[in-house]
């Protein structure tokens, strides 16, 4: 019988607390690095950065961070012992606690300016940082991902009161500067230097910064 949409079980976002790390701390690691460093879904960063996204004691830690809340996506399923199956993850952090990476200076760019000083044009503590973006690889292209970061965007404006969103996306990964330019992000020419070179894999992994007014 031919599936549609209608079918579809509804998928549920919600902020994450500790105990989920009992629950479903295995899954979201797993999904995690399957998402980020393999190569199962459409866009992935496996051939330009080495080893795994998060240890399985970040996820942990990250479960309990109520400054930089995590939101999780769930699937109903048919088990008696888990209501939902988790699917997806988001962080958003409090840019003022994010680490400025300073200036990027790459053999890529080798004319590249930028006037930093606009970067900032709205303090840091008005501005998130979205990260920890993934969605389980066999469950990707169904709306999920941007259901995640509209429901972190909605909470970051109504409930954290802040003004502007960024993401830091990998300069080589067009495709997914794309669709955050689709969900409304622009990228204003702002790059910053990937802190772990000793990760890389390619020559000049650096970051492009999305910026979202809310
Ligand atoms: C980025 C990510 C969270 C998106 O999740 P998702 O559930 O696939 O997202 P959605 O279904 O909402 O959107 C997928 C979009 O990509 C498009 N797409 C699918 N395959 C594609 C491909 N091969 N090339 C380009 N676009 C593609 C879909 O058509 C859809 O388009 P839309 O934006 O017009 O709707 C997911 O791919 C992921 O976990 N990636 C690995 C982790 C990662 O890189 N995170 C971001 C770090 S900054």
């Amino acid at each position: 019988m031919k599936t549609t949409s209608e079918d579809q079980p509804p998928i549920v976002v919600r902020v994450a607390c500790p105990e989920d790390d009992i629950l479903y701390g295995d899954d979201i690691y797993r999904i995690v690095n399957t998402a980020y460093r393999t190569n199962a879904g459409w866009t992935h960063e496996s051939h330009l950065l080495a080893d795994d996204r998060i240890s399985r004691a970040e996820v942990k830690s990250v479960l309990e961070d109520t400054t930089n809340p995590v939101f999780l996506a769930f699937t109903p399923t048919s088990s008696t012992t888990l209501p939902q199956k988790v699917i997806g993850t988001l962080q958003i952090d409090s840019l003022e606690h994010y680490p400025d990476y300073g200036h990027y200076a790459g053999p890529t760019h080798p004319s590249y300016t930028f006037d930093y000083s606009t970067a900032d044009s709205v303090p840091r503590s008005e501005q998130i940082m979205l990260g920890l973006i993934s969605v389980d690889p066999t469950l990707q292209s169904r709306g999920i991902g941007g259901k995640l970061v509209k429901a972190g965007l909605k909470y970051a404006k109504e409930v954290m009161g802040r003004k502007q969103a960024v993401v830091y996306v990998v300069f080589q990964r067009t495709e997914l500067r794309e669709w955050y330019q689709r969900i409304g992000f622009i990228d204003y020419g702002e790059k910053r230097p990937y802190p772990v070179l000793e990760s890389t894999k390619q020559e000049d992994v650096h970051f492009n910064v999305l910026r979202l007014d809310l």
